[in-house]
């Protein structure tokens, strides 16, 4: 699905750069998304954070070392 119809840019591909850590203006500026009209920038900006968000680990596991 487009998230930015002006810039022909999906949400697979923002969410793929969120993921990686990239903020909301990050991707703006590689992408060009909110860039012409605007129309997408709230829910653009809502879609990366709530990515960010849910590829963050949850809980930290311990190392274990056999010795
Ligand atoms: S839809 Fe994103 S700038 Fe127009």
């Amino acid at each position: 699905m487009y998230l930015c119809v002006c810039n022909a840019l999906k949400e697979d591909t923002v969410r793929a750069l969120a993921e990686e850590g990239l903020s909301f203006k990050d991707i703006c500026n590689i992408t060009g998304c909110s860039s012409n009209c605007g129309s997408c920038q709230e829910y653009a900006e809502a879609f990366v954070l709530a990515c960010q968000s849910t590829s963050r680990p949850s809980t930290v596991l311990p190392l274990f070392c056999p010795t």
